[in-house]
This record gives structure tokens, sequence and C-alpha cells, in this order.
């Protein structure tokens, strides 16, 4: 698989097999992932990954908050908020083309809610990591995890294993803090779902569009 393939192969699953991914892929895509760049080769990027027990250990931990009423408090604010204009319209309509995959009325508000819940449980996958940086990093330096979390995916790709990014992973920090491996001065920007695609999952058929080339992209000559 050339690069270009593994772009185009690449979307967000999120139903998974129970089956683990072999740590030594992980690893070695974590390992190949870190030459990525940077700004002034900064590296701010951290990846805790969580797997097995305390993985599970994680997941009854964030629901006892979420149960409890506990408003999400991310450090870093989501990128869901403040959008307007066409942002705001491509939101809605990830929402919704989500929601019919799914078979999930728009003003079918408890389904919408136990679809949002899913994230907490890393919609099933049997690993979830966190990617954190800095606290007191600038929002510019967000560009280097971006570039970062990427590289993991597509090395993923490569390696048959599928993922989910997950900005709903920064929510609750309290839990993730006391039982995965973070810096202390680092805050979570987000978190990467990741295993083996169940690839009959009703979930993992919704197929996002992009905007035209000309939309994106200008060329002066
Ligand atoms: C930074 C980031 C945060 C995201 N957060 C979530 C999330 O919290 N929950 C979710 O289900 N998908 C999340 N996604 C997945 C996006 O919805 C998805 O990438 C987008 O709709 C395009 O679809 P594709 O990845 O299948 O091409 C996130 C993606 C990125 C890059």
């Amino acid at each position: 698989m050339n690069v270009s393939q593994a772009v185009l192969k690449r979307r967000t699953i999120r139903g998974f097999k129970a089956d683990p991914v072999p740590n030594d892929t992980i690893v070695e895509v974590i390992d190949i992932a870190r030459h990525a760049p940077s700004n002034s080769n900064t590296q701010p990027w951290h990846i805790a990954v969580v797997s097995g027990a305390p993985r599970d250990k994680l997941e009854k931990a964030i629901f006892k908050e979420i149960n409890s009423g506990k408003k999400p408090y991310p450090t870093f604010p989501s990128g869901g908020v403040g959008l307007t204009g066409v942002y705001k319209q491509r939101q809605y309509d990830c929402a919704f083309s989500y929601y019919a995959t799914m078979g999930i009325a728009r003003e079918d508000v408890p389904a919408r809610q136990a679809l949002l819940l899913k994230n907490w449980e890393f919609f099933g996958a049997p690993h979830v990591a966190f990617l954190s940086m800095p606290e007191t990093m600038h929002r510019a330096n967000a560009i280097d995890i971006g570039i970062f979390l990427q590289t993991v995916m597509l090395l993923f790709v490569e390696r048959g294993v599928s993922c989910c990014p997950q900005g709903a992973l920064g929510s609750y920090p309290g839990p993730v803090r006391e039982i995965a491996d973070i810096p202390r001065d680092n805050a979570i920007l987000c978190g990467l779902s990741f295993g083996y695609a169940q690839e009959d999952a009703l979930i993992n058929e919704v197929k996002m569009q992009r905007e035209p080339l000309d939309v994106v992209a200008s060329f002066t000559t």
C-alpha cells in the first residue's frame, strides 16, 4: 500500500471486533510516527495507549462521572463549539448523515444521546489512546498533534487496523489521568479508539463526503 492509497482508504470506524492488536504493531506504529514534523522540532505530542483491563476500568470510571450528571470539562475547548456558517452546516450534515445511517430520526433525542455515549465506550474498540500536549502551549502547536495523529492513523491503515479519532475523549480528563500515563503538565486534546473493524457493523456504513478541490484550494500562477 502506498501513501495515496492509505489516505484514500482511511475513514473513521466506529464498530470494532474484540480482538486486540498485537502490542508489537502498536509500538511499531508509534515508533515510526514520532518521525512526524513539528514546529521548531518541539515534538509536543504524547500518546498514552490504554488496553486490556485498564481500558475496561477506564470506561467504567468515565461512565461513573457521566451517570453522576457531571458535565464535560475538557481542558482545551471542544472543536465542535463556536462553529458558524458553512462549518456549522458541515457539522450538521456530518451528524445527520451519521444518524440517517443508524436509522435515527432528527427529533429522536434519546437515540442521538445513546449514540453519543458510544464515544466513551470507545465504540467497543479494544484499545484507546489519548493525545496530549503541554497545557501552556499555544493552540498553534495543536497542528503538530494533528500531524502526528494522522501519521499514526495512516500507519495503522497500512497494517489493517482501523481508528476513530475522538475529540469527545478530552471531555472527562479526570479518570483518564488516573488510569492512563499522561505527563503531569499535559492536557488531553483528543483520543483515538482503535482495533480491527467489524466490517458488517451498520455504524461503519456511514461515509463522509468532501468538498470539491476548487473549494479547498486555489492555484495562482
Ligand atoms: C480531531 C477529530 C475529532 C473527532 N472527534 C470525533 C468524536 O468525538 N466522535 C466521533 O464519533 N468522531 C469524531 N471524529 C471523526 C470525524 O467525524 C470524521 O473524521 C469526519 O466525519 C470525516 O469522516 P472520515 O474520517 O470517515 O473521513 C473526529 C475527527 C477528528 C479529526
